[in-house]
């Protein structure tokens, strides 16, 4: 087993797969991020340099730790090759199954036999990951939070056969890149997803049943529970597609149709309205700023 990690490979280079590379190279590792995308990987390269310059202007590192931060990060087109001399692959790829079984078959075939490889999955099953490996005790869940670069949790998710051993490199490695691991076993949602979602389908649906408006809900999870963001605005932030997919993950997976998507929420996915990436959510972004939207469905 490589307890010896230094050359880590991210897989995926939207605002999880940056996110993960930032945090990595900063705290000296040797990164290779992928995508299939050269222009995803250029914007990568320039939001982690953006969010390394809001760093340096707060002095919470330095321009040297800057620089040499983005030199430890190369860009790759090709997977095989990323992997090939790497010890630890963390792969933040599109939330779906069978892109995920596909890219795990590949980096099994390529990464060296000893190297651990893991998953940001935010609701897919680790075992059934692993189980398109030959080394399923070398697959393992490290479920980071956005954004990467402050949030302290990662979630470390366990399958059914992932090893102790490799349970306690990467407990000990998320350690070292300064987050805080929590130890869970791979059930649907772990525990991240299936108690967050579960709270932002029933803001939703408090919503649709008219019980207030966006505001006002948001208002009473921020002021009354401390929450820093509100869950419909927080569920404008996770994108309103991954929210809906969760849930679904949810239903499926723990057999309850208590878990079932709040049919507010599977119309705005319908109507395209996934939130700040697409610039229309339970709030208006389409200005660069989170606006209230004028509609009698969003203000009751
Ligand atoms: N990179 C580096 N630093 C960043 C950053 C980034 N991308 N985004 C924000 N920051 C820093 C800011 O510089 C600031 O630093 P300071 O404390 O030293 O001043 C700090 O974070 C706070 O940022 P802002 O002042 O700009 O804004 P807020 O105070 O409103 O905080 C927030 C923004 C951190 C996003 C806060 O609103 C928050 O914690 N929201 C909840 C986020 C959350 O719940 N994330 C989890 C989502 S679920 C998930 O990811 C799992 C998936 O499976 C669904």
């Amino acid at each position: 087993m490589n307890n010896t990690i230094q050359k880590v490979t991210v897989i995926g280079a939207g605002t999880m797969g940056n996110g993960i590379a930032h945090v990595f190279a900063m705290s000296g590792f040797e990164v290779t991020l992928v995508d299939i995308s050269k222009d995803a990987l250029e914007r990568a390269l320039d939001i982690i340099a953006k969010n390394l310059t809001r760093m340096v202007k707060k002095e919470k590192i330095t321009a040297e730790d800057q620089e040499k931060t983005l030199n430890s990060i190369k860009t790759e087109t090709s997977l095989s090759d990323a992997v090939q001399s790497a010890d630890l692959v963390v792969e933040a790829a599109t939330e779906n199954v069978d892109l995920k079984l596909k890219i795990f078959k590949d980096i099994d075939a390529n990464a060296p036999g000893n190297a651990i490889l893991a998953t940001n999955t935010s609701s897919i099953s680790i075992t059934k990951i692993a189980a398109a490996t030959k080394r399923p005790g070398q697959v393992i869940g490290m479920h980071f939070f956005n954004p990467v670069p402050v949030m302290k949790l990662v979630e470390v998710i366990r399958g059914l056969e992932t090893t102790d051993t490799v349970t306690q490199s990467i407990m000990q490695l998320a350690e070292k890149v300064g987050k805080v691991p929590v130890e869970v076993n791979d059930f649907p949602g772990f525990i991240s997803n299936r108690v967050l979602m579960p709270m932002i389908n029933e803001a939703i649906y408090s919503l649709y049943e008219g019980v207030a408006g966006v505001a006002e809900i948001d208002t009473v999870m921020q002021l009354g529970m401390a929450h820093p963001m509100g869950p419909l605005h927080l569920a404008d932030f996770i994108g309103l597609d991954v929210c809906m997919y969760i849930m679904k993950v949810l239903e499926t997976g723990l057999g309850n149709p208590k878990y079932a998507p709040c049919p507010l929420l599977v119309k705005m996915v319908d109507a395209g309205k996934l939130g700040v990436k697409s610039g229309e959510g339970f709030y208006d972004y389409s200005q660069g700023v989170k606006q209230k939207r004028v509609s009698a469905l969003f203000s009751k």
